[in-house]
């Protein structure tokens, strides 16, 4: 272990670049309250707010700060560069510790707006998507076997509540981040008469947190946003996961563009679904960075340690992975097209109408029960005969049930007729086109 850099290894300065920014407008606000509170002279405030405004240029314009241990030393020592030592008055009644924390608050409640703005334009596509395929008739699952003929559109603006709900989570986790540390110092406060709701309102911030040990080392809000990711990058995979069953031949009831898509290098005919494969895969990685982030945190004495530096990389990893995902999904759901003609084929598999009979019977007052035993044993006799429930004659119905001979009439068929029955459903929330309207308008106003 000769050549081991011990500053680089106890440092996170390999990590931690992309806080420069908000690391930059917490130091700005903060010296803004010490001029305020008259801990240091307006003068001194003024040429340190602009030496870190140069510093930030040149960071924007690509320059990179010398290396140091974390990128708060390597700020401080580039304006005590730049500007001499009055740099060194910046970190008066400030700590590292409420430093990082304010630093990583502020970087968590960007990334959770750049996020909901993704998810926003996620919604606006299904919500498009499913305008354009109301009249898609599909097979509906559960279990993965054919259950009951569904809209297109109705199971794709499942996705979009899916992502509602992850929505609320960002915006509620966006409120607990919100709260500044700043002030707290190394852990129990300070004696200079500072003022924290000053430097708060410079930042944004809805409050200050109420106990500076807790402010130094809450990550929940951190915790809780890597969850929020990991929700997101959950319901992505099942969405991945239907696109690629749903181009399988085997369903061939959607296609992509091609460029979300890869060949092999051996069988001339493939087209992989690689771009929904990859976003699945991703969701290892970002369920990994939650479990890490619990874990570093988890028996962690009061107040700041060393340990909370290894928070940063599960956060960015996260993020960086999500947003990746969901700029993807968005690009390759837009090109989603469904084959009609496939999907309503397929709800003919699968003695789909088998309900619609039994709901058939029921009306007739039969107890739903006994109905559903009666259709069970004229599916038996379907698949016996290899006959489909739409081919069978009205005698063939009415020998089930001899109680009530004939309790099916011609009608029956109106009722099994596979391109309708998901049109029945016209419970609120149901899958008949004018619920699903109703939904779309739902959904519609939310996103106004
Ligand atoms: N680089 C550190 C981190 O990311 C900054 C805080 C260091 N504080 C300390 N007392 N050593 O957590």
């Amino acid at each position: 272990m000769k050549n081991l850099d011990f500053q680089q290894f106890i440092g996170s300065f390999s990590f931690d670049g992309r806080l420069a920014e908000a690391d930059i407008a917490g130091s700005i606000a903060h010296v803004q309250m010490l001029v305020k509170c008259k801990i240091i002279k307006q003068s001194e405030g003024g040429k340190i707010v602009s030496g870190l405004h140069s510093i930030l240029n040149s960071l924007k314009k690509g320059w990179k700060l010398p290396k140091e241990e974390d990128i708060h030393f390597a700020i401080e020592k580039e304006l005590i560069r730049r500007i001499g030592s009055v740099g060194g008055k910046m970190h008066t009644a400030r700590s590292r510790n409420d430093q990082v924390a304010t630093d990583l608050r502020i970087y968590v409640r960007q990334k959770t707006d750049e996020c909901i703005d993704l998810i926003n334009e996620f919604q606006r596509i299904i919500l498009k998507k499913a305008e354009s395929n109301i009249d898609v008739i599909m097979s509906g699952f559960t279990h993965l076997q054919p259950a009951q003929p569904v809209s297109a559109a109705h199971h794709l603006l499942a996705y979009a509540w899916m992502l509602e709900r992850d929505k609320e989570r960002l915006s509620d986790c966006r409120k607990r981040a919100n709260v500044l540390p700043l002030g707290s110092a190394a852990l129990a406060g300070t004696s200079f008469k500072i003022d924290r709701h000053f430097a708060a309102k410079l930042l944004d911030f809805d409050s200050v947190c109420e106990n500076s040990m807790d402010g130094v080392s809450d990550r929940d809000f951190a915790i809780e946003f890597v969850f929020c990711m990991s929700m997101i990058a959950l319901h992505l995979t099942k969405f991945c996961e239907e696109i690629i069953l749903w181009m399988n031949p085997e369903f061939s009831y959607v296609t992509i563009a091609d460029k979300f898509t890869s060949g092999s290098s051996i069988m001339p005919q493939k087209r992989n679904p690689d771009c929904a494969e990859v976003i699945r895969g991703k969701s290892g990685r970002i369920f990994g960075d939650l479990i890490a982030m619990l874990t570093i945190v988890k028996s962690l004495p009061l107040a700041y340690n060393r340990d909370l530096q290894e928070d940063k990389p599960p956060v960015f990893d996260a993020v960086d992975n999500v947003k990746m995902c969901l700029e993807v999904m968005n690009e390759m759901i837009s090109t989603l097209k469904f084959a009609k003609e496939n999907a309503l084929k397929s709800t003919e598999k699968g003695f789909m109408e088998a309900t619609e009979i039994a709901d058939y019977l029921a009306r007739k007052n039969v107890p739903f029960r006994e109905a559903h035993g009666v259709v069970g044993k004229i599916v038996l006799y379907c698949k016996e005969k290899s006959k489909t429930l739409g081919k069978l004659t009205l005698d063939e119905f009415n020998r089930f049930y001899p109680e009530k001979y004939p309790i099916f009439g011609s009608d029956i068929y109106k009722y099994i007729d596979l391109k309708h029955i998901a049109d029945m459903k016209t419970s609120y929330g149901g899958t008949s086109r004018k619920s699903v309207l109703k939904q779309i308008s739902v959904l519609k106003s939310i996103l106004k």
